[in-house]
């Protein structure tokens, strides 16, 4: 655990070889399919499936097959992790580390067939499917060794005749609500974070991807966590509401839309009759992000990291780019390079190297995409799409350049999370950092512009969590790009930085007069 921190590098996949190991996981993974996924609480496993998560390229291909957790079960595994979790929040933080370490290195020992199953569950084309594992990885990692220096701060003054200590201890029982968009890297980053810190941690992964979320269970318990500090207690909505309204949860860990985010907080303000303490909600939520373009950027560097941001993983990030507020002077040569660009873009199932979109998550997503671009252009916005031919299985939609669409419509105002740019005029700067203080999302943003002055206005006018400059805005990495949004896209805190395990620690000053 002395070395550095370092991100998990990512396959090579322009080389054959990396290409064909990969196709070979997925065979041998396709060969085992459905997965079976139980509740598992304790060490005990209870074997029940009857949700089933399915291909997004094709739903008639059944992925995994799960159990869905009761409230008997959400009881159990809080009771179980209250009496689990004292002796793990007193063990040296370096214990903690090194469990999870272990954890890290059973996912890298699986890293192929993990990328398989996130291209087969939630239809990630394999690049991103690859990154998914590998920021899975980067997480334990890093929230291990985060957990060691915060231990070892000693930030407190002192005098003679008077010893001061601060402790950091884990808050208890942590419920950790996933989405699934990032099957793998949520669902772990939330987990690693409550575990490094001290706390037992109880997933509910999104209803979409139960079985990605197995693949945790099962590193966590070979990686010899004591049994109780983890449960897996798959389900819909219900599951989650259950554990937030449960006296025994002290944090809750979410990622997910905004609507059920601020349920949420609202549910978890509540204290319940014998409840001895405030819960703390961890809420990372939705965006609609916008990428300011000025009448010095390069077009050369501006079009692809606006194409990879607003269609990477079929506009299914929180990070994407929904919108690109680009000075008059370039709107109209940036939109007709977008336009030209929308047919080199190939829309194709997950598993084909040479798709650069796979399908939306499900039929719902499609249908909300298609129904929003359908308002434009009656509303009489332009709308621009692929025209290559979608597979006839799975919920693939065309990407989509929106010119002219309405102020107040879907296509400018609601998160989509699917395929849509919409490319509006701005006089300047200015204007541009007006449009994005008026939305209530505050996610990332992007900017492209050579001039340090206008770097330093949008740095300081906009109030997104992440900015990135003359790049696209997805791809955040652990440790050097530490991820979160401000306002209605969340708590601030940001996942993959240096203050995110404060939110699953209860400090403790000790003074003691020697
Ligand atoms: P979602 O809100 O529908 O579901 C997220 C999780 O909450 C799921 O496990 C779901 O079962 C559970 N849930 C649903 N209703 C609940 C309730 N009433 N009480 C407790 N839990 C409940 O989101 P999703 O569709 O899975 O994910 C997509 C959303 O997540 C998008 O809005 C995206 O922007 C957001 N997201 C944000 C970040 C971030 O870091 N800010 C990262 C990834 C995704
Ligand atoms: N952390 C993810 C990204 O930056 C959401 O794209």
């Amino acid at each position: 655990m002395s070395a550095p921190f370092r991100n998990e590098p990512l396959l090579e996949l322009r080389r054959a070889s990396v290409r064909d190991e990969l196709r070979g996981a997925l065979a041998a993974l396709d060969a085992r399919l459905p997965l079976e996924v139980p509740v598992a609480i304790g060490g005990e496993r209870r074997h029940a499936p009857v949700l089933d998560s399915v291909d997004p390229g094709r739903p008639e291909r059944v992925v995994a097959r799960a159990t869905v957790a009761t409230g008997a079960d959400v009881d159990a595994a809080v009771a179980i992790a209250a009496q689990a979790v004292g002796a793990w929040r007193d063990a040296p933080a370096g214990e903690r580390a090194a469990v999870l370490a272990r954890a890290a290195g059973e996912l890298r020992g699986r890293r192929r067939e993990l990328a398989a199953l996130c291209v087969r569950e939630v239809g990630k084309p394999w690049p991103e499917a690859d990154a998914d594992v590998a920021e899975a990885i980067d997480f334990l990692e890093f929230y291990g060794r985060q957990a060691v220096a915060l231990e070892a701060r000693a930030e407190l003054e002192q005098l003679p005749g008077e010893r001061n200590t601060l402790r950091h201890r884990g808050r208890g029982v942590a419920a950790v609500i996933a989405p699934w968009n990032f099957p793998l890297a949520i669902a772990t980053g939330m987990t690693a974070a409550a575990l490094a810190a001290g706390n037992a941690a109880l997933l509910k992964p999104a209803e979409q991807s139960p079985g990605c979320a197995l693949a945790l269970a099962q590193a966590l318990e070979r990686a010899g966590l004591p049994a109780g500090l983890f449960a897996l207690l798959p389900g819909a909505g219900e599951v989650g509401a259950a554990l937030v309204r449960h006296p025994g949860v002290h944090t809750i860990a979410f990622t997910g839309s905004g609507a059920v985010g601020l349920e949420i907080v609202e549910r978890a303000a509540r204290v319940a009759p014998g409840q001895r303490h405030l819960k703390r909600v961890v809420a990372e939520m939705g965006g609609k992000n916008c990428t300011l373009v000025d009448r010095d950027a390069d077009l050369d560097d501006a079009v692809p990291a606006l194409l990879a941001s607003a269609f990477g993983y079929a506009g299914q990030k929180c990070s994407a780019t929904a919108r690109a507020l680009v000075h008059e002077r370039l709107h109209a040569p940036l939109l007709e390079r977008l336009r030209g660009a929308l047919d080199t873009l190939s829309v194709g199932p997950a598993d084909d190297f040479a798709s650069d979109l796979g399908p939306l998550i499900e039929a719902d997503a499609r249908d909300r995409v298609e129904g929003a671009l359908r308002d434009a252009a009656a509303a009489g916005a332009r709308v621009d799409r692929t025209v290559g031919e979608l597979p006839d299985d799975g919920w693939f939609v065309a990407p989509a350049v929106v010119a002219g669409a309405p102020a107040d419509g879907a296509v400018v105002r609601a998160e989509l999370f699917g395929p849509v740019l919409s490319v509006e005029p701005v006089r300047g700067m200015e204007e541009a950092c007006d449009r994005v203080d008026e939305q209530s999302y505050a996610l990332t943003g992007g900017l492209f512009s050579r001039d340090p002055r206008t770097i330093e206005l949008v740095s300081r006018r906009t109030p997104v969590g992440n900015l990135y400059v003359n790049r696209g805005t997805t791809g955040a990495m652990v440790a050097r790009q530490p991820f979160g949004g401000n306002r209605l896209s969340g708590t601030g805190t940001k996942a993959g930085g240096p203050d995110y395990l404060l939110q699953f620690i209860e400090p403790v000053v000790i003074c003691e007069n020697t």
